[in-house]
């Protein structure tokens, strides 16, 4: 009897079931449905997460290997938007050299995808087993017009964003907007610590992008420990520091500024190709002093043993942090001080230059202002050099803090400029 009555209410849920849901938009029925499907994903698959966020190593192999084709796609649509001006203006343009500068965008892509392919193939050899696990990134199971459009477009603002880094790390043509974010950190870095006692430091330098301020640090001869979250930004360092793919200085070039063609005095300029690297970097190997890379979340980190041949009783954690453009990618700014407290031996010192750029649309949970970061700063246990006004005395002057005006991954030939008040400053684990 049961049987029957659940037999008959059945239709009758499904039924009122549906029209429950067709009260919701199409939007949340989108989320409900990704719910659901991320339940079994979950039940599947528990690491898939972690390996399938915007920053994995899947996701960047897919945005690099589609760099191509998604650039492609791109310059369809503005020869579409070319073609559907009228027959006189046409003709104008064809004067103006406008078709021809659109042909010409189509080889730079091919130029620039021998850098973005060579960045796929070096993935393949160094994170073969990662990218077995799924050969394709698990964004939302059900995926709407929309939501690819804007998958494809952060895909194709990150490569080239990737590009671009190419150019202010590792280039001659970044020397300038280097120097002046990269020279108060190492003239604080060389004032600190005396040379013969560098190799037995170590300093780490979080969320390190593609490490050229870490490969510098190295330089001045401490043991450097980058760390970088993103795969777009360790599989293109990777690609620098593979023999296979770069074993001469200069060996590849990119047209970093050829996709974005506003704020442009002419197409040269628009078109230039940049060569890179100036100099080529190796890491060490473990135990050794250098430069190390540790591919990860910074907040994961634990605090390292003091280095061998140190004095027994050295406490374990990082000598110096270094961070550069850094500490406001953070969610929780909270979390990132007491974990560069935490990182730091007794007496540690952290170095920091960076705006206050915070991931808008509340991603970020807190958006504080520069004094607010002092504040926090002080409630978690630093103290910093020079006095927060910087007016103390006793301190060199290039450990006091200062405001940088300083540019990020800038077209220097562009009609634009983005100039960044950047804050620096050196504190001390108290
Ligand atoms: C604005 S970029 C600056 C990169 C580099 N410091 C530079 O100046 O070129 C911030 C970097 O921090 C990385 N990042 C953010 N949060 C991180 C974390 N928790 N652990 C490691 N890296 C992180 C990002 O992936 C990004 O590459």
């Amino acid at each position: 009897m049961s049987d029957i009555l659940i037999a008959c209410l059945f239709p009758v849920m499904l039924l009122y079931l549906g029209l429950r849901l067709s009260m919701f938009d199409k939007g949340t029925l989108h989320l409900i449905w990704v719910d659901f499907l991320s339940l079994f994903n979950y039940s599947r698959t528990p690491n898939v997460v972690s390996h399938n966020g915007p920053f994995s190593i899947q996701a960047s192999s897919a945005a690099y290997s589609r760099y191509r084709s998604l650039s492609m796609n791109e310059l369809s649509r503005m020869r579409a938007s070319y073609t559907s001006i009228g027959r006189a203006h046409k003709r104008i343009g064809y004067e103006i050299g406008y078709p021809k500068k659109l042909d010409k965008l189509a080889e730079l892509i091919q130029a620039n995808a021998k850098v973005t392919d060579g960045i796929v193939a070096v993935m393949r050899r160094n994170y073969s087993k990662e990218l077995s696990i799924s050969s394709t990134p698990s964004w939302p199971a059900v995926r709407s017009t929309a939501t690819e459009t804007s998958i494809d477009s952060h895909c194709l603002s990150r490569t080239r964003e990737a590009l671009k880094h190419f150019v202010r790390d590792w280039s001659d043509a970044g020397i300038s907007e280097r120097s002046v974010i990269f020279e108060p950190i190492l003239c604080a870095l060389s004032t600190i610590s005396a040379p013969s006692s560098r190799s037995q430091k170590r300093v780490l330098v979080p969320g390190s992008g593609l490490s050229r301020l870490a490969f510098e640090i190295s330089q001045l001869g401490y043991d450097v420990t980058a760390c970088e979250l993103s795969a777009y930004m360790n599989s293109a360092f990777r690609f620098l520091l593979d023999p296979d793919t770069t074993s001469i200085v200069n060996q590849h070039q990119v047209h970093p500024y050829a996709h974005w063609w506003s704020h442009s005095r002419n197409t040269a300029n628009l078109f230039r190709g940049i060569r890179f690297p100036d100099i080529i970097p190796r890491l060490a190997e473990d135990e050794i002093v250098g430069l190390h890379l540790k591919e990860g979340d910074f907040l994961a980190l634990d605090a390292p043993d003091a280095l061998t041949g140190s004095a027994r009783d050295t406490p374990k954690g990082y000598d110096f942090i270094a961070t550069l453009f850094f500490i406001d990618t953070s969610v929780n700014i909270l979390y990132t001080l007491e974990q560069i407290h935490k990182l730091l031996k007794p007496g540690g010192t952290w170095v920091n230059l960076g705006p206050l750029l915070w991931c808008s649309s509340a991603q970020a949970q807190l958006e504080l202002t520069l004094e607010e970061v002092f504040d926090a700063m002080e409630a978690v246990g630093f103290s910093v050099a020079g006095g927060r006004d910087g007016c103390d005395s006793d301190e060199p002057d290039c450990m006091k803090r200062r405001t940088i005006p300083c540019e990020y991954t800038h077209d220097n030939k562009a009609m634009m400029r983005w100039i960044y008040e950047a804050e620096f400053w050196v504190a001390r684990k108290v």
